[in-house]
């Protein structure tokens, strides 16, 4: 195939400031994500902050985290806030939602929950790592009234309530001010079976009048699996016809790039890794579809999108323990979906507000693998240190020109764009995120930066000589960036991207 291809940034076209908060992540009570993943305990061998795995919360610091998304996932709709609270040695042991058949020996980590991590080891986490929380109420074995006193607990003033009263008593006499609120999760299964009408009348009674407390809370809606269109149409006309569309401030898309052909996260075929791409590359059309239809009935779009849950799921993996359940290093393949998943976000930053990679540790799109006293991170974590700089930056429309790919998906000829990515400004310095999903070729690109001159370059590449590579306990930096300095010829800058790779410019302009 032709190399040849050409990229135009268009500073003269901005979309819109790029939040912080598309950058989030999310832990769920799942596997070993809390116990093992975060949480170490503070008697452990680990070195650990308050319990905290200090390991974690050093990497974290490095790439910006935003925001956090806790406690679930599914397992929030089952879990009652006032257990995790308390001395604890104190707090109960409950079946943890995710493993029902409790005959099973999966007692490690897995079966019962011990509560050791509850609200306040979560805004510690926050805390030490400079991220905002934004938690999940159960919606759908709890009540209105038992989310309103979690608001008080969190939010009421010191000394003014029973509640916040109780918070000092338990360690922290200062509000935690948390102003994102989830009303449920995946409200359509796991969180109730719901249809969306009867979703949008238990949405409006656990969101009216809510004491706020001096923080303007928002409140993210529970919306649809990938392309349910009649989900958010529905919720947006029965909350409509209720009057109440001005108090959601967002609405929350979970979509999964499922795995393909055996399932396994580190075995696939050069058909099978344009095929997880271009199942990863719908996030597109899902964010422009679903604004659509919530503009029929939110005319002025007040309510923003929300993508609470992303990643490669893959079933199968059989290095980790079977009880952290999807527990894979990723490889650099599910490095370069964490990357076109970022560009898409970036260029659609007038409608995506937050967005959180599922999960942080131990689960799914994982940036970080943890067992016991080892711990690395994956190939993801360099995608998210490496995209940290489009943070808070204005992102501007780009275009991308080069041959696209044709493979074969299900027998028969596919196509998949040549090189995608996203660009944005701050100050005199753009950066320029590239994906180049060609497993073999470079792709020798023209870079043009319309009505400005470019000073210098700095390239960051993430990629390896085989499509496959991940990290592992005994080989961590198998996958990571490398940094380069790129010539310019001229006021043109031409430059290569290398097969099967996330590279980020950062070219100066005068
Ligand atoms: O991230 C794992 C699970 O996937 C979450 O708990 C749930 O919301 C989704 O189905």
């Amino acid at each position: 195939q032709a190399t040849e291809a050409r990229i135009e940034i268009l500073l003269d076209e901005p979309i819109a400031t790029i939040s912080p908060n598309i950058y989030g992540h999310f832990i769920e009570h799942l596997g070993g994500v809390i116990y093992d993943g975060v949480w170490v305990g503070e008697d452990s061998k680990i070195p650990n902050i308050g319990g905290i795995r200090a390991a974690l919360v050093e990497a974290l610091r490095r790439i910006k985290p935003s925001v956090v998304r806790w406690p679930g996932g599914c397992f929030a709709d089952s879990y009652n806030w006032r257990d995790g609270t308390g001395p604890r040695a104190q707090r109960p042991r409950r079946t943890n939602f995710w493993i029902r058949d409790t005959t099973r020996n999966l007692d490690r980590f897995q079966v019962y929950d011990p509560n050791q991590f509850g609200t306040h080891e979560f805004m510690s986490f926050c805390k030490l790592i400079g991220a905002q929380p934004y938690l999940a109420a159960n919606v759908r074995s709890s009540t209105p009234r038992d989310f309103y006193e979690w608001v008080e607990y969190c939010n009421a003033p010191a000394g003014l309530t029973t509640l916040s009263k109780l918070r000092a008593a338990n360690g922290s006499a200062e509000p935690f001010n948390v102003k994102y609120w989830g009303i449920g999760n995946e409200s359509w299964g796991c969180g109730g079976n719901y249809s969306p009408e009867e979703y949008a009348v238990e949405f409006g009674r656990f969101v009216a009048w809510v004491p706020q407390y001096g923080e303007r809370l928002a409140f993210i809606g529970s919306g649809p699996n990938g392309g349910d269109w009649r989900w958010t149409r529905g919720f947006f006309t029965k909350l409509g016809e209720k009057r109440m569309l001005g108090a959601v401030y967002g609405w929350a898309l979970h979509y999964y790039c499922g795995s393909t052909g055996n399932r396994n996260a580190a075995v696939f075929t050069n058909d099978e890794w344009y095929e997880l791409l271009g199942n990863a590359d719908r996030m597109e059309s899902l964010i422009v579809g679903h604004w659509g239809v919530m503009g029929e009935i939110d005319r002025e779009h007040r309510v923003k999108l929300i993508v609470d849950e992303w990643g490669a799921w893959h079933a199968r993996w059989d290095k980790m323990p079977e009880e952290y359940l999807w527990a894979y290093p990723g490889t650099l393949r599910d490095a370069l979906v964490a990357g076109l998943t970022l560009d898409t976000f970036n260029r659609h930053a007038d409608k995506v507000a937050m967005a959180n990679v599922a999960q942080l540790i131990n689960t799914i799109h994982s940036l970080f693998l943890a067992y016991e006293d080892r711990f690395i991170v994956t190939p993801n974590f360099h995608v998210f240190e490496m995209y940290a700089a489009h943070q808070g930056a204005q992102a501007v429309r780009t275009l991308f020109s080069a041959p696209s790919i044709t493979y074969t998906r299900a027998g028969r000829p596919a196509q998949l764009w040549g090189l995608s990515g996203s660009a944005s400004l701050r100050d005199k310095r753009l950066t320029l995120t590239v994906v180049n999903p060609y497993v073999s070729e470079p792709r020798e690109t023209e870079v043009v930066v319309r009505n400005a001159e470019i000073r210098s370059c700095r390239a960051r590449i993430l990629t390896a000589n085989d499509i496959h590579a991940h990290n592992t306990f005994d080989d961590p930096r198998r996958v990571e960036p490398r940094d380069e300095d790129v010539s310019l010829s001229g006021k043109t800058l031409v430059y290569r991207f290398a097969p099967a790779s996330v590279t980020r410019l950062q070219l100066d302009l005068a």
